[in-house]
């Protein structure tokens, strides 16, 4: 069960900002669990923070990303472009980490440029993308978008079935304008 589950509102922007929290909560307690001997504990730790990070990444660019670019500002391709070559780094990272040993100080460079990637991330998506897609975007709307968001999370916990490709960014504004 992930944070998003206990949130009563379905608004899809409201869930979207519950995960961005819970992903620096694991990030933080992640590098608490770096001093710590526990090899196994903090594996699983990083497996499940990498699926939700995918998960999260792969809802958005099916449900978020494609409304942004129908109703948004002028701003909405350019913002989904940066978006999508963000999502990128963040899979490029969860795969780097996967093919060395965990706990390396490869592992921890891995882990690290997915943190960093991330939270440059977060902080973009708040202070532009949902501020658009909110102005855009009525709250009928967004509940419903909310709905498909954590039917998506049902389907797709513990990223079942998602892929970590990387996504073309220019293909993807195409696609979805
Ligand atoms: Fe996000
Ligand atoms: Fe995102």
């Amino acid at each position: 069960m992930t944070m998003a589950d206990t949130v009563t509102g379905t608004d899809i922007t409201d869930l979207v900002l519950v995960e961005h929290d819970e992903f620096r909560s694991r990030f933080a307690s992640l590098w608490v669990m770096r001093g710590e001997g526990d090899v196994a504990a903090r594996a699983v730790a990083w497996r499940v923070l990498a699926n939700l990070l995918e998960v999260h990444a792969t809802a958005e660019e099916e449900i978020l990303y494609p409304v942004l670019l129908k109703r948004g500002s002028g701003q909405a391709p350019a913002e989904t472009v940066d978006a999508i070559r963000d999502h990128n780094q963040i899979r490029d990272a969860i795969k780097l980490a996967a093919r060395v040993a965990s706990g390396t100080d490869f592992w921890w460079a891995a882990v690290q440029a997915c943190r960093t990637a991330n939270d440059e991330h977060l902080a973009e998506e708040e202070r532009d993308v949902i501020p658009d897609f909110r102005l855009h975007t009525d709250v009928a709307l967004r509940r419903k978008l909310g709905a498909r968001w954590q039917e998506f999370h049902a389907v797709h916990g513990a990223a079942r079935g998602i892929s970590d490709d990387d996504v073309d960014p220019a293909e993807f504004v195409r696609d979805n304008s």
